[in-house]
């Protein structure tokens, strides 16, 4: 292991790991794929990538448990979520099975960038596939290159469990309904950088809104939204069934983690709702909170949305709900519960 990565102090950065994983694709075939230590591409200037945004990236992480064993989480989930993204944007889709001996590969090379249990740091895998084709007539290539760069990361949000604040921005839109924001391309975090930028700033982060309407909650800047309502008894007090909710909407990232936590969810006796919600429908929310496997689940404090003037607050401390839940998906990547659906794949121990 490492000895010069302060492994708890690490952040949602990039650490330059021994070795990336590549694969060309030419003429209809995919190579198998290489590790190298070369992190540099020899890439045209007119290829589709650079030019037209011909481009998809993944985000996926491997655990060291309790046990010492590591545990890569639902990759094959991560495969099937690039082929879409590829299929969008008419790349070559990534063979499932060469999809994970390429994450493997880059997991075997980099053994000593795995941070150790009880850190709260992961070695995060950024799959990446580029079109390489070079092109000046607007249109898709039939060159690509699939890349794996691995990178040991910490909490995506500062603190491990702790609560970030959201806002709202109508000036900007993520992706349109029927765009292409339910593909993980690159195209869609550069068109937010104009919200998220001016909410980082501020040490907060953006929800963004429908586009046609600007009336529902579509999901936040890279991770899915969830809330969960709670009924109340006349004198106010949490009685009967707890809900999750959860944006159903053509524009937005189908969350590998939100799938997750609705199961969790179901399990707990939650009922579990994906369905529009519209932006008022957070006052009536006990707790919300961003979903996604770099920030797991980051706890919403507050909403704030300036144009109406109005401040949702959900309490300054994560809420029951939403701990329970992280819990018990923490566990099962950790190894601490038992994997009853089968998402983790142990690749080796040491
Ligand atoms: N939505 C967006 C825009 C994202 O970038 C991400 C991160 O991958 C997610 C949602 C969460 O998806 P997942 O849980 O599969 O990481
Ligand atoms: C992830 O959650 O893995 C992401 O890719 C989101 C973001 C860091 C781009």
């Amino acid at each position: 292991m490492r000895q010069d990565i302060n492994w708890g102090e690490l952040g949602f950065h990039y650490t330059e790991p021994d070795y990336i994983v590549r694969a060309a694709y030419h003429d209809g075939v995919w190579e198998e794929p290489y590790a190298t230590e070369d992190k540099f591409l020899h890439l045209h200037v007119s290829a589709t990538c650079l030019q037209y945004g011909q481009e998809a990236f993944e985000g996926l992480k491997a655990f060291r448990g309790v046990d010492g064993k590591i545990r890569i989480f639902r990759w094959r989930d991560n495969a099937r979520r690039m082929q879409k993204s590829a299929e969008g944007l008419f790349m070559a889709p990534v063979p499932e099975e060469l999809f994970g001996r390429a994450i493997r590969l880059a997991l075997e090379k980099n053994l000593d960038f795995v941070p150790p249990y009880g850190t709260g740091a992961t070695l995060y895998f950024r799959p990446l596939l580029i079109g390489t084709t070079p092109r000046l007539g607007v249109g898709p290539g039939r060159d690509f290159e699939f890349i794996v760069i691995p990178s040991p990361i910490g909490p995506y949000y500062p603190g491990k469990f702790h609560c970030t604040t959201f806002v709202v921005n109508r000036n900007v839109d993520r992706a349109a309904p029927y765009g292409t924001g339910q593909f993980k391309v690159g195209g869609n975090y550069a068109s937010s950088f104009r919200a998220t930028e001016i909410a980082h700033a501020a040490g907060m982060d953006c929800i963004f809104l429908d586009a046609r309407q600007h009336k529902y909650i579509d999901e936040c800047s890279a991770a899915n939204f969830i809330g969960i309502k709670r009924r109340l008894s006349a004198d106010g007090q949490p009685c009967g069934e707890i809900e999750y909710l959860t944006p159903k909407s053509s524009a937005i990232l189908p969350s590998i983690t939100n799938d997750s936590l609705m199961t969790l969810a179901r399990e707990m006796g939650l009922k579990v709702t994906r369905r529009r919600i519209r932006l008022e429908e957070l006052a009536q929310m006990s707790e919300a909170a961003a979903c996604g496997t770099a920030c797991v689940i980051s706890p919403i404090d507050k909403v704030l949305d300036p144009e109406n003037e109005k401040i949702y607050s959900f309490g300054p401390e994560p809420g029951p709900v939403l701990t329970a839940l992280y819990r018990a998906l923490k566990d099962i990547q950790y190894g601490r519960a038992e994997d009853k659906y089968g998402w983790c794949d142990i690749v080796t121990s040491d």
